[in-house]
């Protein structure tokens, strides 16, 4: 199979992550005679840094004109530390999830079982958690209009804007994956409190009816936080809207040990990208300390979702899978006994090709 895949490292720790997981697609592309070609695009605060843009024209056009794109990070500490900064990095994200029609966030959450005891939750609790969050990724209070600083600069707002047409169509996608697996959809929302809930809620009742196979039920987004700490098997799809999504995927990451192995694919209307769903830990670059797992494990999910390559997404997880068994892993993971981040993926890649 011939393929194009364009490569956006970002900021941080990014440009590191991304060498690893593009190490291992070489792998993949050499052990199934494959041909990927890889294009490299600029975004976040290096993008800034060249051109005063965080999410350029060309990189825009590199990512409608190839068949998947696979990023890193975003995020600069020089723009964290001054609220007043005009360009964020973080727009360009936005910018790419909203110029790309990405408003399907899949992140998957899995207890790992050779890392169980990594996680500081109790191993009963969490052995055999398998479910899957579909945030959705382009509406919501990232994007609602209006929003910004009152004239006298004392007062902020932002506005939480859902439309039905959105509430579909991300719900849709949710049935259909609950639909493929256990057949439980959990929809979590503030209905109590937020007209936007309770348009959600309305929504999905009426979708159920075209998913009636699919066991539907709703949480409050505080209980939803509380449950998947204290009984995370409960779940199966879990589908919510933009910001509910962000945070419960930053604390699910608990489960399985480290945000560093937690990969998503963000699909939509044009080109899909897929991404760690951790940030660019500045305090971490360019010391390949870094875990890739997350990344290399977001090319994996590339290869499932844009190409179809199921048996070589497969052969990534399972070489991630012996990585962990036999100890190679970051210093996340093992705060003594570690390696760093390029010897993980050419573990990773060397397992796959043989090597080993
Ligand atoms: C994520 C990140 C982003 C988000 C940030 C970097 C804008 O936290 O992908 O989860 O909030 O969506
Ligand atoms: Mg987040």
């Amino acid at each position: 199979m011939e393929k194009t895949i364009a490569v956006l490292p970002g900021d941080g720790i990014g440009p590191e992550i991304v060498r690893e997981a593009k190490k291992v697609l070489v792998a993949i592309e050499k052990k199934f005679n494959h041909k990927f070609k890889f294009t490299e695009g600029t975004i976040g605060a290096h993008a800034i840094d060249i051109c005063g843009e965080p999410f350029p024209n060309e990189t825009h056009d590199l990512c409608m004109n190839t068949d998947a794109v696979l990023f890193g990070a975003i995020g600069d500490l020089k723009y964290d530390n001054d609220p007043k900064a005009k360009v964020r990095p973080e727009q360009g994200l936005l910018k790419m999830r909203k110029e790309l029609g990405l408003y399907a966030n899949l992140r998957p959450v899995m207890a790992i079982p050779g890392l169980i005891e990594k996680s500081p939750l109790k191993n009963h609790l969490i052995e055999g958690v398998d479910f899957m969050v579909v945030r959705e990724l382009t509406g919501g209070i990232y994007f609602g209009e209006p929003r910004g600083r009152a004239e006298d600069g004392r007062k902020a707002f932002d506005s939480n804007v859902y439309t039905v047409d959105e509430i579909e169509r991300i719900s849709r996608k949710a049935f259909e994956f609950a639909r493929n697996r256990n057949k439980k959809l959990t929809a979590v929302d503030k209905a109590n409190v937020l007209a936007t809930s309770r348009l959600w809620r309305e929504t999905i009742q009426e979708l159920h009816k075209e998913y009636k196979d699919v066991e539907l039920e709703f949480m409050f987004v505080d209980n939803a936080a509380m449950q998947i700490i204290q009984n995370p098997k409960q779940f199966d799809v879990i589908v919510t809207e933009n910001m509910f999504g962000d945070i419960l995927t930053d604390e699910a990451s608990v489960i399985t040990g480290s945000i560093g192995l937690l990969p998503s694919a963000s699909l939509g209307v044009h080109t899909s990208v897929y991404e760690p769903i951790h940030g660019s830990f500045p305090q971490a670059t360019g010391q390949n300390i870094a875990n890739p797992l997350a990344t290399i494990l977001s090319a994996a999910m590339l290869l499932e979702y844009s190409f179809g390559l199921f048996e070589e997404a497969k052969t990534i997880k399972e070489a991630v899978d012996k990585s962990l068994e036999a100890g190679i892993v970051t210093q996340d993971l093992s705060a003594n006994n570690y390696y760093n981040t390029s010897e993980i993926g050419r573990w990773v890649s060397d397992y796959i090709l043989g090597d080993l």
